[in-house]
């Protein structure tokens, strides 16, 4: 068995098909989409009708249930490239979901605004706060909104998290996560893409909130807005 995380697209389409190129040959018996399929980059149209095509299970993120909830003005943008079908379908993404994998029970979500963000380094109890819920204690978290891959163990659990397609921070390359059973293995995917060309497509995006920012994320990997 054979299961791929990926999430935090954010209009970016070069590195989405640099990612679908690279899982190609993986041979994955799932897709799951952590989140954040749309924002920040100028293709989320794209992004969001591959997250669709592509992934058999879906979990909502902030910027989806942001822009899908038309919650802040600067967003019009996105909006107008959505249309009214895909923020409907945004709006309505779960916030979780579950796996058991491996023997392990996971807890899968995006991150915000289901949790606050959790870094690689925040304090052990941050994580241990999202393991336990109303339905019981978890083994591990699956999840994204850090822009950030990582692994991490506690006492008693794993915490995955599986960076970002499109606006990956630390290293500007395409990411994602996948988990192999028989033994249980957690690998970071780490995909180089055409960066310049994604920062074109938002040069050209002419009315993109916060281009300039946009831009050099992609391009540097620094957080910068
Ligand atoms: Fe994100």
């Amino acid at each position: 068995m054979r299961i791929l995380f990926l999430g935090d697209l954010h209009g970016n389409w070069p590195a989405t098909l640099a990612m679908e190129e690279a899982i190609r040959g993986l041979d994955a018996d799932d897709i799951w989409f952590l989140g954040d399929a749309v924002g920040k980059g100028p293709s989320s149209d794209l992004t969001c009708d591959w997250v669709r095509t592509h992934c058999r299970h879906w979990i909502g993120g902030n910027w989806d249930y942001g822009v899908g909830g038309r919650e802040f003005s600067e967003d019009g943008f996105f909006w107008d490239q959505l249309g009214e079908e895909r923020l409907s379908w945004l709006r309505g993404l779960p916030p979780e979901d579950e796996l058991t994998f491996s023997g392990l029970r996971f807890r899968l979500f995006h991150g915000r605004p289901l949790t606050p963000l959790l870094m690689a380094d925040s304090p052990r109890e941050e994580f241990e706060a999202v393991l336990v819920t109303d339905r019981g204690r978890f083994d591990g978290a699956i999840f994204a909104d850090s822009h950030r891959a990582f692994v991490r163990t506690l006492n008693g659990a794993y915490v995955c998290n599986a960076g970002s397609v499109g606006n990956n921070l630390g290293v500007p390359r395409a990411h994602a996560l996948l988990l192999e059973d028989r033994p249980l293995r957690m690998t970071i995917l780490s995909v180089p893409y055409d960066n310049e060309a994604a920062a074109e497509d938002a040069r050209k995006a002419k009315v993109l909130p916060h281009c300039d920012a946009y831009i050099r994320e992609v391009l540097t990997g620094v957080y910068s807005r």
